[in-house]
């Protein structure tokens, strides 16, 4: 094992919001970037559609799940395979490709979605530009699903990693959403470059 892999499982063994994550029952550390995300502005209530790209393995729509409760309804789908989860419809494959994107509308029944979320990332290379810009070409994606996911006043959740593209992307956010916010949750570790736009009330 290399000296920066140790150096991980010596930090995950560690990582408070692991053990909090294996003690709750979230399949991910992640659930609670979604949660502190969710504590400083309303994202989602009882009843709201969500759709969860890149989802696996799951924390997030466990967490979207709780939260929509048995009125609302969330979609996954992951380009890997991701176990059952209760209350989420799970689907399998790459948002990039046409045949997901029809099996998501399909999935949410003419409904559009109250809150999009994305947390997908990139295979990371370690070479920064490189990860950069790949973030920025799924974010990309995402922006392009918005006006077909979304109704009219919903949020996004996307993760990017930071450089030099990041400040167009905010400024996309401004003028697609009335309220746009970058923000590093702390559950987000500080060594990571991610960070968190979040849109509120989408002027589609
Ligand atoms: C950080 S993980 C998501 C963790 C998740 N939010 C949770 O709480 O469990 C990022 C995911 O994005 C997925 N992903 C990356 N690119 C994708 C794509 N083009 N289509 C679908 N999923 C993708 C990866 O397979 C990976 O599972």
């Amino acid at each position: 094992m290399s000296r920066s892999s140790k150096r991980w499982v010596r930090e995950h063994r560690k990582d408070p919001y692991v053990q909090k994550a294996r003690q709750e029952k979230y399949r991910s550390r992640s659930a609670y970037k979604l949660l502190q995300i969710q504590e400083r502005l309303p994202l989602m209530r009882p009843g709201d559609a969500v759709v969860d790209l890149g989802a696996a393995p799951g924390g997030w729509s466990q967490v979207a799940a709780k939260r929509v409760g048995p009125k609302g309804c969330v979609v996954a789908v992951d380009r890997l395979a991701m176990e059952p989860i209760s209350g989420v419809d799970v689907l399998q494959g790459d948002i990039g490709e046409a045949a997901t994107v029809d099996s998501l509308l399909e999935a949410l029944s003419g409904r559009k979605a109250d809150l999009l979320l994305s947390d997908m990332a990139p295979s990371t290379t370690g070479i920064a530009s490189l990860d950069h810009d790949q973030s920025m070409a799924l974010a990309g994606r995402v922006m392009d699903l918005v006006p077909r996911l979304l109704r009219s006043g919903g949020g996004l959740v996307l993760k990017v990693f930071q450089g030099g593209d990041l400040p167009g992307l905010q400024r996309e956010m401004g003028s697609r959403f009335k309220t746009a916010r970058t923000w590093k949750p702390p559950a987000s570790r500080t060594r990571s470059v991610e960070v968190y736009l979040v849109g509120l009330g989408f002027r589609g």
